[in-house]
């Protein structure tokens, strides 16, 4: 096996996406499009990769880091002049290059190994990555001679009517002798429809040279679309889902309706977790075993212990432990911390909140900067009164604690251990351990007073 060296074309505006983002940042099931390339090409001991970066050279930089050395294109002159800026740290190297789209994030390492292989076999001095697609429209169409020989690539603007009825497309991928590449570059005009340098145009250039250049077509579809516009960005969504939900369901987890489960790229699920319809599950989720998840629930970068069930929820940035039970109609929202066998019921919302093993919010509350002890019982609408309108304060509820229904605790404030808030109660001052708290106005009952006021019934 030769060296191997990589170019990433990621310098791009991609005016057709109308977006402050770049294009090559926009993500595909929660990982920008150029991540995914880069992800591929690493796992093919690429000796060295090169990304080519322009419009958000800084961003893309800042996504992609260390895994790759950069060369900055300044003005977008077409993709050959993206690639020749590779030149100071390739030019002069032995071996083969593979230059891949930034903008094309379906692309597997598989189908590039088996790329670079059918490149080095026929000893070619270029080999294109193509296939034959229902509709070639935009695509650079692959012009073969009578003996079936690739000939050239022609781009859709410049091709003619009958070149269009080509389906044979270039997918944007190619292998390179990595000398006879950068030779040929200095020989790639503009001179085209779009006045560009074009990438494409190498392999004419090296045909004409008598050179080896190859075709390697892939049956995998999917893998070769170029996202360019939103509606490619749904489509390259969908078909990622559907990989990711795959392997999912490979690994023992059971996803109800795969085409309406949306999973990102880094989430983890344990076996046998049941997954339901209209679950959104993102960042980085870890999940256990034998858990319950959804319907319609969003999880974002939340830990979650096995056996847990989560119903039409919604929590972000949190860890939730074993055997908890939330919602349905729950917020968790971000640093909250729940242990085992808890309990947020519905239309529970908390924030910043440290949950006990066994404690209960089951219904209508909101417990935010708090520290809620093991097997506290908060009732039905309990509140702690965290904010002043300028700064934010802890309540502190420790083990065993009974909080009675409809309570408001206003924070700072502690509430001893094993002590008992009578319902309806506004608790100011801290409870002592043990002791029965009573915050309200007492009941005064007039006997048969009603008459005396004449009211009309
Ligand atoms: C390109 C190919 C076309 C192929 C298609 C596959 C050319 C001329 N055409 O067309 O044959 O069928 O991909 O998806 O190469 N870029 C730069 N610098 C530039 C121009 C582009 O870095 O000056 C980058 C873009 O960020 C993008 C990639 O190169 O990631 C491809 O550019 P794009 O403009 O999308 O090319 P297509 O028109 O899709
Ligand atoms: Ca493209």
């Amino acid at each position: 096996m030769s060296n191997r060296y990589a170019v990433i074309l990621a310098a791009g505006q991609g005016t057709r996406m109308k977006s402050k983002l770049y294009k090559v940042l926009h993500p595909v099931c929660g990982k920008p499009m150029v991540q995914h390339v880069v992800d591929q090409v690493k796992t093919l001991q690429i000796e060295e990769m090169v990304t080519i970066i322009g419009h958000g050279a800084e961003k893309v930089q800042a996504q992609l880091g260390e895994s790759s050395f950069y060369a900055l294109q300044e003005s977008q002159l077409g993709t050959a002049h993206a690639v020749m800026q590779a030149a100071p740290m390739l030019e002069g190297k032995e071996g083969v290059t593979i230059v891949v789209c930034g903008d094309t994030p379906l692309i597997k390492s598989e189908t590039m190994e088996a790329l670079f292989q059918h490149h080095e076999e026929l000893k070619a001095k270029a080999t294109i990555l193509t296939a034959r697609i229902e509709d070639p429209t935009g695509y650079g169409r692959i012009i073969r001679n009578q003996d079936g020989l690739v000939e050239k690539i022609v781009e859709h603007k410049d091709a003619t009517e009958e070149e269009r009825k080509i389906n044979e497309i270039n997918t944007g991928t190619y292998c390179f002798d990595n000398a006879a590449l950068f030779a040929a570059l200095k020989n790639v005009s503009n001179d085209n429809v779009q006045g560009e340098y074009y990438l494409p145009d190498v392999i004419e250039i090296l045909k004409k040279q008598g050179e080896v250049v190859s075709a390697f077509q892939t049956n995998d579809l999917d893998e070769t679309l170029g996202v360019n516009d939103r509606v490619a960005l749904a489509e390259a969504e969908k078909i990622m889902r559907k990989r990711i939900n795959e392997i999912h369901m490979r690994n023992g987890v059971t996803i109800i309706d795969p085409d309406h489960t949306y999973i990102e790229t880094e989430v983890e699920i344990g076996q046998d977790t049941i997954v339901y319809p209209g679950t959104i599950l993102k960042g980085k989720t870890i999940i256990g075993m034998d858990c319950h998840i959804g319907p319609n629930s969003e999880i974002v970068s939340c830990q979650i212990g096995n056996e847990t069930v989560v119903r039409q929820s919604a929590a972000h940035n949190s860890s939730v432990g074993a055997r908890v039970n939330i919602g349905p109609f729950a917020h968790i929202r971000p640093d909250s911390a729940i242990a085992d066998d808890v309990k947020i019921g519905n239309f529970v919302e908390i924030k910043k909140a440290v949950f006990g093993e066994g404690s209960k919010a089951s219904h209508l509350s909101y417990i935010g900067d708090a520290e809620i002890g093991s097997n506290v019982n908060l009732g039905c609408g309990s509140i702690t009164v965290n904010y002043d309108g300028k700064n934010k304060f802890l309540t502190k509820i420790e083990d065993d604690v009974f909080i009675g229904c409809n309570s408001n605790l206003v924070a700072p404030v502690t509430v001893g251990k094993g002590a008992y808030v009578a319902a309806g109660s506004t608790i100011t001052k801290d409870v002592p351990e043990a002791a029965l708290s009573i915050a309200r106005a007492h009941q005064v009952n007039k006997e048969n007073y009603v008459e005396k006021l004449n009211v009309k019934k």
